[in-house]
């Protein structure tokens, strides 16, 4: 009796393992999980009570291993038999054109075909599998000699403890790049920070600190994760002809690859391909740092050869850099809208990320502190995508000796009211709001920018100059403006007085969605400013509305739904309101839902991703008009997902929550069906 229950224990472990790893790979490898982060969480508990039960059926490529072992005193040196080859780098067209006609020279042709890939910014690693078994992984090092770092990678999740398939090659040597997620790095840190731990610099120094803890346990609670891209051997099945094929084959025997890499022809191709990554970097859930181009074709990689450490085939060809060092000239404190001082770093300008750049944020007086940033102090800036630039860290070793200590101001440097900490405890805020003439001129910015009334002609000077000398105090004033008294201002002709007076009456036709973004509610955003228009219908009964009543909006928590609150019950705010629309500006106020009794009819849904015909803005006005609620995150309160091209942690999250996913013809064709 007791046998039988032994044999049917390690029968259950059998089965759980291939289950778990069979949801491993479609999560890390195809990338389409089938079931919810939770029911995969409860497949390994019960792996683990059953394994607790019979700790003799315990394997080293069991899934309940990734949790790490016991510590090393040191990692043991590697000899890498074939090589780890590094790459050569272009930051030009010209050096691109010079590389394709060696390699059309090298390999006899008129038209390369070449594999291109997304360049990650992590470090190299080894992977040997033999007879399917992962059993040994090695760090790159100096090409030749790495370090064993085995007991680390196998915590990583996305590097299969063994390959799928009945018949894996006997031998396998698999080179790929081991990154941490962005997301994953910026956790990280904040952890490091709450612990009084030393911070990161960025993704690929946590990556590579991470990978070379002497401790397994500290690895398995990095984030890190894994694509690869090279061969080093293999043994035992038929090999792959060209590079194209070969991640094709990675892929069939359960390893990570890239999705985002493409075979293209030529360099017009590669350089589509560049502008396409580069086009899309900020959006990617890791760093990239370029794309790689690599022949595809075996024998055409062996005619064209090798210089020194790095393939003549192969090549880097790199974006501009995201992190530069330059001088901070001074700090400055900036006024927002709402009376947030922000501290500025005014830079000696410097080339970082495709621009000049020559102020940085610093975000808050905390920030300052963490920093111990001072003026005249050399810093590393960095500027990612269309991120503000950011100062992310001090060269202590440049400062000068007589530096001092930055003092954040106690008083709103523009009106000098009093500054105090906001209920949240991080931001100062100038208490006298429309009395500071900052954020008057920053309300009235605001109010006219594109997506808000978007008034055209009215710069950010013009305001500043008609507010500075007592012409308009609010954005009501703005209607009260005329063209001889317009013309009459510096650097404004006839013409360009008669322009705005036009375009300040254009904008008084506009939406209840424009005109409720236009106030600048604190945290309410455009989504917002959409789901309230649609969900109330009018202004007033929005301005009456409830905080019971606002909370029932999706998107809207207590945190927003106090700042609606607090604004309307301001008497200066109404009284803005009330004259803008004595002024004039008006909105349609029959409902805006041209298929109000369609299915979707209030119906929560939220878009991610890519979509193939329609940006995200386009599909959410759509919904709207379909009478849905769109909301931004999902929740057990969402109806639909609307899903496109990388969707990233929505879709996992609607998955989890069983909430229905739809593609953009689905939608289309839902939203046309009839009401049941
Ligand atoms: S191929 C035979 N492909 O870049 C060539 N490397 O600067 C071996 N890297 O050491 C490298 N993404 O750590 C290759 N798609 C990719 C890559 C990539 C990142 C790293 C790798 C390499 C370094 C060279």
């Amino acid at each position: 009796m007791a046998k039988k229950k032994n044999v049917s224990g390690a029968k259950k472990i059998k089965a759980l393992r291939e289950e778990i790893e069979a949801h491993n790979y479609h999560y890390y490898v195809l990338d389409a999980p089938v079931i919810p982060d939770s029911h995969f969480d409860k497949l390994l508990q019960d792996l683990q009570a059953l394994e607790e039960e019979r700790p003799d059926l315990i394997t080293e490529d069991s899934p309940t291993q990734r949790v790490g072992g016991a510590p090393l005193d040191r990692f043991e040196t590697v000899v890498h038999q074939v090589p780890m080859l590094s790459l050569q780098n272009v930051f030009s067209e010209d050096e691109l054109f010079d590389f394709d006609r060696r390699c059309r020279e090298g390999a006899g042709r008129t038209l390369m075909t070449y594999m291109a890939e997304p360049k990650i910014d992590g470090l190299a690693i080894s992977l040997r599998y033999e007879n399917g078994q992962l059993t040994r992984a090695a760090t790159r090092g100096d090409g030749r000699n790495g370090e064993d770092v085995t007991s680390n990678a196998r915590t990583i999740s996305s590097i299969p403890l063994r390959l799928v398939g009945k018949n894996p090659p006997t031998e396998l040597e698999v080179r790929g790049e081991v990154f941490m997620p962005v997301a994953g790095f910026n956790h990280l840190n904040d952890q490091q920070r709450i612990n009084g731990e030393k911070l990161y610099a960025n993704p690929r120094n946590a990556a590579a600190g991470s990978l070379r803890q002497l401790d397994p346990k500290v690895c398995a609670n990095r984030p890190l994760s894994f694509f690869c891209y090279a061969l080093g051997a293999l043994n035992g099945v038929s090999q792959p002809d060209n590079q194209n094929d070969l991640l094709k084959f990675f892929k069939d025997i359960g390893l990570p690859v890239n999705s985002i890499s493409r075979e293209v022809q030529g360099v017009d191709q590669c350089l589509t391909y560049y502008e396409e990554i580069l086009e899309v970097r900020s959006t990617l859930d890791y760093e990239i740092d370029g794309v790689v181009y690599k022949v595809s074709s075996f024998q055409d990689q062996e005619r064209i050869g090798f210089v020194s450490r790095a393939p003549r085939w192969a090549m880097a060809h790199k974006f501009p850099a995201q992190e530069e060092t330059t001088q901070v000239k001074v700090i400055e404190i900036q006024v927002g809208r709402s009376g947030a001082l922000t501290p500025v770093a005014r830079l000696e300008p410097v080339f970082v990320g495709g621009v000049t750049v020559s102020n940085a944020t610093l975000h808050n007086a905390a920030e300052i502190d963490r920093l111990d940033v001072r003026e005249g102090d050399t810093v590393v800036i960095r500027r990612a995508g269309d991120v503000i630039p950011e100062v992310v860290s001090v060269i202590k070793e440049r400062r000068k000796q007589n530096a001092k200590r930055y003092r954040f101001p106690e008083h709103c440097p523009v009106c000098g009211s009093e500054a105090s900490v906001d209920a949240g405890g991080i931001i100062q805020r100038c208490s006298a709001g429309l009395s500071c003439s900052a954020q008057v001129k920053e309300s009235i910015k605001h109010f006219v920018s594109r997506k808000a009334l978007d008034v055209e002609g009215l710069g950010s000077k013009l305001i500043e100059q008609l507010v500075d000398n007592g012409r308009i105090r609010s954005a009501a004033d703005l209607f009260t403006l005329t063209q001889s008294g317009l013309s009459k201002l510096d650097r404004m002709g006839e013409k360009s007085a008669a322009n705005l007076i036009s375009a300040l009456d254009k904008s008084r036709a506009t939406t209840l969605p424009r005109f409720l973004y236009s106030l600048g509610i604190p945290q309410v955003g455009e989504t917002t400013s959409q789901t309230l228009a649609s969900s109330f219908g009018s202004l007033e009964a929005l301005v009456e509305s409830s905080i019971d009543t606002l909370e029932a909006v999706p998107d809207v928590g207590p945190v927003v739904a106090g700042e609606i609150r607090r604004f309307f019950d301001q008497n200066h705010n109404v009284l803005i309101i009330n004259s803008l629309i004595g002024h004039g500006i008006f909105w349609d106020t029959t409902p805006t839902q041209s298929n109000p009794a369609g299915v979707l009819k209030n119906k929560t849904v939220v878009v991610t991703g890519t979509l193939p015909s329609m940006s995200r803005d386009q599909a959410r006005e759509w919904l709207i008009e379909q009478g849905a609620k769109v909301s931004a995150s999902v929740s057990k309160r969402t109806d639909y997902l609307v899903a496109g091209a990388d969707p990233g942690s929505k879709l996992e999250k609607a998955l989890a929550l069983g909430v229905q996913v739809l593609d953009e013809e689905q939608l289309k064709a839902l939203a046309s069906s009839e009401v049941a």
